[in-house]
């Protein structure tokens, strides 16, 4: 099933209203992905079922939505201007560019594209990947400004705003969700590697002491493996990987990735990073306890999770094929339509007005989209459904007419159950909960 998997995602992703590639009609440009309807439905649960689990279900955790562009001078405290760079060579023959450290595509460079001559290589140099942006009507230093690389600042930037503002006390977080812009070297592996793309993160602040810091770490690691298996990630997909001291990213004490099984094999998609003091300390912000009156820089913990990996993922996980159908089992939390309804047949006029208010009885009553369909026969609406992963399909027929029950089709055991159309609502809060 694994054959050509990541060709068969990219082609659902398109034909169906997933992912599209930036820009289509001018040729597209390198690093950008649109979502489509259904596509947009399963990024936003991803981040409803993320924000709900660090925001509304803990005492501890607040949000923010900050600003894409900062004042310049954050991104030089940060050590962004200096070293959020990657290493690039090039090679001499065609001029192509990439990440020195990409040591397979560097390889594949050579077998594809110059089989039969040596390529000769530049020396690697950093090159820093914030992107830039002029504000006002000048283009000139005074006006240069950068898209965000990690949403992370806005979350340090307020700090003292939140603290003054709320009743958050240490240990306790700043969440967040937002895009964040790269300039990639090599954007590659559909949406896994893109220039524009979107993090959900946890700021967590706690008292500078090594031990607690890496208490909290700990904590975080397990919290964020359990969400992803939680929603139905393969666990056996899943693995930690603990980052070298050289591959360490200038903020970070220690790092920990959370890779999951690819096609393209094993990716980081998310990172757990002890940030130790450097941020605060790099924007002059302390903490001040109200009951001891100590003054302190406190440590960070991270989580930074991709939302368009996770979301990319999400569906490779989910993607399952046979002789009679292809499914995405996405879960139902996730799924970007919860609920299809279907008269069996599209010409007899009862069977469509019943099936009409029944779906838009569930519009108003269902969080989720829930979708109508009535062509073709039902076994193609229900391969339609499968393909998409909706969980739940939902049959008039003619003994709904009689006795106002219909069928509800299980889409991974293909079971079906008589429900009365009064019990519906009921019976799908039940399923989603
Ligand atoms: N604030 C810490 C930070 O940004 P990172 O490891 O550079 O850490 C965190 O990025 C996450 O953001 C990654 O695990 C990945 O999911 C996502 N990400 C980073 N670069 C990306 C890119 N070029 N395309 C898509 N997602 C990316």
């Amino acid at each position: 099933m694994t054959e050509g998997l990541m060709e068969k995602i990219v082609a659902l992703c398109k034909r169906r209203g997933f992912i599209y590639p930036g820009s289509e009609i001018y040729g597209g440009i390198g690093g950008f992905w649109d979502y489509g309807p259904l596509g947009v439905e399963l990024k936003n649960n991803i981040k409803r079922e993320w924000w709900k689990s660090m925001v509304y279900q803990r005492d501890d955790v607040v949000g923010v939505d900050a600003a894409i562009i900062m004042n310049p001078e954050v991104w030089k405290a940060s050590g962004h201007v200096e070293a959020f760079a990657d290493p690039l060579v090039e090679c001499k023959l065609c001029h192509r560019r990439f990440r020195a450290d990409k040591t397979d595509e560097i390889r594949e460079h050579g077998k594809t594209d110059h089989p039969r001559l040596i390529v000769d290589w530049t020396n690697a140099r950093q090159f820093n990947l914030l992107v830039k942006a002029h504000l006002g009507i000048i283009e000139d230093k005074q006006s240069e400004v950068f898209l965000r690389g990690e949403i992370t600042q806005g979350a340090f930037v307020n700090f003292k705003n939140i603290v003054n503002s709320s009743r958050v006390k240490i240990p306790f977080g700043i969440a967040q969700i937002g895009k964040a812009f790269r300039n990639e070297i090599t954007p590659g592996n559909f949406t896994y590697r893109s220039r524009e793309f979107e993090q959900m993160e946890l700021e967590f602040f706690v008292e500078a002491h090594e031990k607690e810091a890496e208490r909290w770490f700990t904590k975080w690691k397990e919290e964020r493996m359990r969400w992803y298996v939680s929603l139905g990630m393969d666990e056996k997909k899943l693995r930690f990987r603990k980052h070298a001291d050289t591959e360490l990213a200038h903020y970070a004490k220690a790092a920990e990735d959370i890779e999951y099984e690819a096609p393209f094999g094993w990716s980081e998609f998310e990172g757990v990073h002890n940030r130790g003091d450097w941020d605060l300390s790099r924007h002059k912000l302390n903490y001040k306890d109200e009951e001891t009156g100590k003054e302190f820089t406190p440590w960070v913990i991270e989580t930074s999770g991709g939302v368009d990996r996770s979301t990319l993922f999400f569906l490779i996980d989910s993607y399952f094929e046979d002789a009679k159908r292809v499914v995405l089992k996405l879960h139902p939390k996730l799924a970007p339509v919860k609920v299809a309804v279907f008269p069996l047949l599209a010409n007899k006029l009862p069977l469509v007005k019943l099936a009409k208010d029944i779906y838009h009885n569930l519009k108003t009553k269902i969080d989720g989209m829930i979708a109508f369909d009535d062509r073709g026969n039902i076994g193609k609406r229900y391969y339609s459904q499968d393909e998409i992963g909706t969980p739940f399909c939902v049959t008039v027929d003619f003994q709904s007419l009689e006795d106002k029950t219909v069928t509800v089709r299980d889409r991974d055991t293909m079971k079906q159950d008589r429900v009365k159309m009064g019990k519906l609502v009921e019976y799908f809060k039940d399923k989603f909960s």
